[in-house]
C-alpha cells in the first residue's frame, strides 16, 4: 500500500491548494479526485472551476461585453450596427476558460509532484486508509487526511433537478438558447451572478427571494443602493415570498404567496433553483469511521479545522463558515502549514465577499446592522461614485464607498462597496484592516489621480466628515 504524509480528498480550491502547500513544505502529498471533464479525463478544481467561480465570471464578463455593446457603447460615440449573440461561441468560450484553469492546477501538480488519484476516495478500514474507486480500485494510506470534499446545490422539495427545465449551478451555465422567461428561487449570490447573465442575453428574469429583506449579509446602505440599480435594469425582485408549488412539463410553474400573504404564480421557460448549498459527505464512509458531522451535516472541525479523529482535518464548503474559493484556500494553507508544525492563523473577519453583478458588490468586515446588534460604537463615512472622475470617464457612476470605524479609536471594522470593480477596490480595506489601520490612515495615503480608488480614501475621510470631492 502507498504511504503518504498528506492525503487530500477533494482537488477543489481548498484541496489542491492545500496538496500544494504540503508538497512546497517537503510532506510527501497524494490527491484524490473524482470530477471528470468531458472527454472523461481528470478535470481538477472542482466546483469552483468547472461549475461554480469561473465559467460564471467568464458567462458574466461575455454578457456585460454584449450590454455595453447594446446599450452602452452609443453614448460613447460608438455605433455598432448588426449586433448578434453568438452563445454557442460565448459557450464555447467559458469552456475554454474552465478547461486552461484545470490544465493549470494539473501543471502545478506536476510541477509539485503531488500524486493525483482519478477517482471516488472513501475511508477504509481506518481513517487513515482511502480507498479509491471508480478508476482503479485501490487503498493508499495517509498520516494526515485532508477531507475538503466542497458541497452540493441545494434542492427545493418538490422541484429536483432535471438540469433542462429546473436548473442548478451546472445547468444554469449551459442554457443553449436564451429563454425569454427565466425564473430563479433564490437572490443569493448565484440568483444574482446568473440572473443578471441571462437577463443581459435577452431574457425575462424574475427572481423570488424567501426572506423580507433583499441581500440580508450585506450592510443595508449597499444592499437598497443595489436593488436600485438591478431594477432599473429590469432585474424584478420579489422579496418575502414562499413557495407553495413547482410544476414543470414544457414550462415551469411556480406558485407562491408573498408577505402579505396574496396567492401568485409565475410560468417561466426555465427556473434556476440557487437556495443554498449543501455539504458533500456523500460516499466518504464518514460513519464507518466515526467522523463526527453537526447539526447541520457539516464535518465538525474546531477553530484550526481539525475534526474528531487524530491526523483527520476537514476543509473548505464541507466545513462551517462561509462557502467562498478563497476561505477554502486559505484554511488548506493553514491545515498544510499545521501539519509541517507551523503555527498559522486564518482571520475569517477578513474573508472579503464579492458579487460580481453590475454594480459589483464587495464587502469585507462588519456592517452596521451587525455593530448595532454587537452595541458597538462607530463612526460611518460615504463617497459615491458620481462624484469620482474616473467613474465619470468610465460612464459607470452608480454606488458608492462605505467605511466603518471604531468611534473611539477610528480602526477600520468594514468597509463596503457598490459599483465599478468593487471586487478589487476591496483588497486596499482587506489590507488595512489586516494591520488594524485608521479610516484616517487611509484617508492620508496618496492615491492616483483619475482612479476609482480615490472614492476609498474620500469614503475614509468622510468618516471624519472630511471628503474632498464632495
Ligand atoms: P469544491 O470546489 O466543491 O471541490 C470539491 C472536490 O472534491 C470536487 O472536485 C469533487 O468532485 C471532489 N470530491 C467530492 N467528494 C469526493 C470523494 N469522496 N472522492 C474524491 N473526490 C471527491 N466562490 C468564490 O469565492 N468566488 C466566486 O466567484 C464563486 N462563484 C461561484 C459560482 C457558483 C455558480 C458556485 C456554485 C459557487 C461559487 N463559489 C464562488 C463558491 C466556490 O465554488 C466554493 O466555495 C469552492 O469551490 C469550495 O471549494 P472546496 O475545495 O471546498 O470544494
Ligand atoms: P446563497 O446562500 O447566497 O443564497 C440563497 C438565497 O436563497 C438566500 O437569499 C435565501 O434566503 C434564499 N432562499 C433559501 N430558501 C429559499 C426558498 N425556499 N425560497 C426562496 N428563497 C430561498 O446561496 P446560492 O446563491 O445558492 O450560492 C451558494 C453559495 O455559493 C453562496 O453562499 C456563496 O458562498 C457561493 N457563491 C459565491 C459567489 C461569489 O463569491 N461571487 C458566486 C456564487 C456562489
Amino acid at each position: 500500500m502507498d504511504t503518504f504524509d498528506v492525503v487530500v480528498i477533494g482537488g477543489g480550491p481548498g484541496g489542491y491548494i492545500a496538496a500544494i502547500r504540503a508538497a512546497q513544505l517537503g510532506l510527501k502529498t497524494a490527491c484524490i479526485d473524482e470530477w471528470k471533464g468531458a472527454d472523461g479525463t481528470p478535470a481538477l478544481g472542482g466546483t469552483c472551476t468547472n461549475v461554480g467561480c469561473i465559467p460564471s465570471k467568464a458567462l458574466l464578463q461575455s454578457s456585460e461585453n454584449f450590454e455595453q455593446a447594446g446599450r452602452h457603447f452609443a453614448e460613447h460615440g460608438v455605433k455598432v450596427k448588426g449586433l448578434e449573440l453568438d452563445l454557442k461561441t460565448m459557450l464555447a468560450r467559458k469552456d475554454k476558460v474552465v478547461k486552461a484553469s484545470n490544465d493549470g492546477v494539473a501543471y502545478l501538480f506536476k510541477k509539485n509532484k503531488i500524486t493525483l488519484f482519478h477517482g471516488r476516495g472513501s475511508f477504509a478500514s481506518s481513517a487513515n486508509e482511502i480507498h479509491i474507486s471508480g478508476g482503479k480500485d485501490e487503498t493508499i494510506s495517509g498520516k494526515n487526511v485532508i477531507v475538503a470534499t466542497g458541497s452540493n446545490p441545494r434542492s427545493l422539495p418538490g422541484a429536483d433537478f432535471d438540469e433542462k427545465l429546473i436548473l442548478s449551478n451546472t445547468g444554469a451555465l449551459a442554457i443553449t438558447d436564451v429563454p425569454k422567461r427565466l425564473g430563479v428561487i433564490g437572490a443569493g449570490v448565484i440568483g444574482l451572478e446568473m440572473g443578471s447573465v441571462w437577463r443581459r442575453l435577452g431574457a425575462d428574469v424574475t427572481i423570488l427571494e424567501a426572506l423580507p429583506a433583499f441581500l440580508g449579509a450585506a450592510d443595508e446602505a449597499i444592499a437598497k443602493e443595489a436593488a436600485k440599480v438591478f431594477a432599473k435594469q429590469g432585474l424584478k425582485i420579489e422579496t418575502g415570498v414562499k413557495i407553495t408549488k413547482v410544476e414543470s412539463k414544457k414550462t415551469v410553474k411556480v406558485q407562491y404567496t408573498v408577505s402579505d400573504s396574496s396567492s401568485k404564480s409565475l410560468e417561466i421557460d426555465r427556473l434556476i433553483v440557487s437556495i443554498g448549498r449543501v455539504p458533500n459527505v456523500v460516499g466518504l464512509n464518514a460513519e464507518g469511521v466515526g467522523l463526527k458531522l453537526d447539526e447541520r451535516g457539516f464535518v465538525a472541525v474546531d477553530g484550526d479545522c481539525r475534526t474528531n479523529l487524530p491526523g483527520v482535518w476537514a476543509i473548505g464548503d464541507v466545513v462551517r463558515g462561509p462557502m467562498l474559493a478563497h476561505k477554502a484556500e486559505e484554511e488548506g494553507v493553514a491545515v498544510a502549514e499545521r501539519i509541517a508544525g507551523q503555527k498559522p492563523h486564518v482571520d475569517f473577519n477578513l474573508v472579503p465577499w464579492v458579487i460580481y453583478t453590475t454594480p459589483e458588490i464587495a464587502w469585507v468586515g462588519k456592517t452596521e446592522q451587525q455593530l448595532k446588534a454587537e452595541g458597538i460604537d462607530y463612526r460611518s463615512g460615504s463617497f459615491p461614485f458620481s462624484a469620482n472622475a474616473r467613474a465619470r470617464a468610465l460612464g459607470d457612476t452608480s454606488g458608492l464607498v462605505k467605511f466603518i470605524a471604531r468611534k473611539d479609536n477610528d480602526e477600520i471594522l468594514g468597509v463596503h462597496v457598490v459599483g465599478p470593480f468593487a471586487g478589487e477596490l476591496i483588497a486596499e480595506a482587506a489590507v488595512a484592516m489586516a494591520f488594524r489601520a485608521s479610516s484616517e490612515d487611509i484617508g492620508m495615503l496618496c492615491h492616483a489621480h483619475p482612479s476609482l480608488s480615490e472614492a476609498m480614501k474620500d469614503a475614509a475621510l468622510a468618516v471624519d466628515k472630511r471628503a474632498l470631492n464632495i
